[in-house]
């Protein structure tokens, strides 16, 4: 049972914790499909058994030992073209609390945590647009916490950062406070703080690395992120190249 305990306004004062659901994503989409939910809602689950990543791929976790979860937002006051702000959001909220426990993380583009080279969070964004507004937005967290071991190698938890276990109540708690703390802050109108921190935070940003795009492998370096969240990468051609998501891959540093 996950409980916050923080002063929080709304985030995570409506917690639905299950034991097992398929995907938190698609559980809280189908709620605000029904109507009625609250903003701030979280669902989490011990044990997701279609967890959903991006690019249609799947999110693993062993049940238990992890946070998957996902928040609830409706973000009328932004208009669709500043729906990057919400990763903006995310991303530095998670970042907040993974630094607090380990120095070495940054946001990997658009929004993956990393921990070095390798990843310990990911999210899963969704919002719905209603006319020239976000109706709501479902963040999808999915953060390594406990777990030792991962079939994949890019993977790491915090456990195994730092030799500690975890209490993945309070580190939920911590989230949400974060979560809560940046979003008002957006809605406040800190876009360009929020847009500062997140590429003061950004993996790679000004160091040579290689990448894929639909020509093929290259060297470059991460200039900075356009106003809607498009990556932009200066080839050493000296071409400056704009990037929309899944348009571009990382490859080795
Ligand atoms: C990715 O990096 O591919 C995104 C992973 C997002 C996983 C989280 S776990 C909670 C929420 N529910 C889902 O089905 N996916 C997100």
């Amino acid at each position: 049972m996950h409980k916050i305990s923080s002063n929080s306004l709304f985030v995570g004062k409506n917690i639905i914790h299950l034991p097992k659901c398929h995907s938190t994503n698609t559980l809280a989409a189908e709620l605000l499909s029904w109507g009625n939910v609250q903003e701030g809602t979280i669902i989490v689950a011990d044990h997701q058994t279609a967890g959903r990543g991006q690019r249609g791929s799947t999110w693993e976790s062993e049940p238990g030992l992890n946070l998957t979860f996902s928040l609830i937002l409706k973000p009328t006051f932004l208009a669709p073209n500043e729906q990057f702000f919400l990763t903006i959001v995310s991303s530095l909220a998670v970042q907040a609390v993974i630094r607090a426990e380990t120095s070495s993380c940054k946001v990997k583009w658009p929004n993956d945590l990393y921990a070095g080279e390798r990843k310990i969070c990911g999210m899963l964004i969704e919002n719905t647009v209603r006319g020239s507004r976000i109706d709501s937005a479902v963040i999808g967290i999915g953060l390594n916490v406990n777990q030792q071991a991962f079939t994949n190698p890019g993977a790491v938890s915090l456990r195994q950062l730092t030799g500690q276990v975890y209490d993945l109540s309070r580190l939920l708690d911590l989230l949400a406070q974060q979560l809560e703390a940046k979003y008002l802050l957006l809605k406040a109108g800190g876009h360009s703080q929020l847009k500062s921190a997140y590429l003061e935070n950004l993996f790679g940003l000004g160091t040579e690395r290689d990448f894929e795009d639909a020509e093929g492998v290259f060297r470059g370096k991460i200039n900075g992120v356009t106003g809607q969240g498009q990556l932009l990468i200066e080839k050493t051609s000296g071409q400056l190249c704009t990037y929309a998501f899944k348009q571009v891959r990382f490859l080795h540093p």
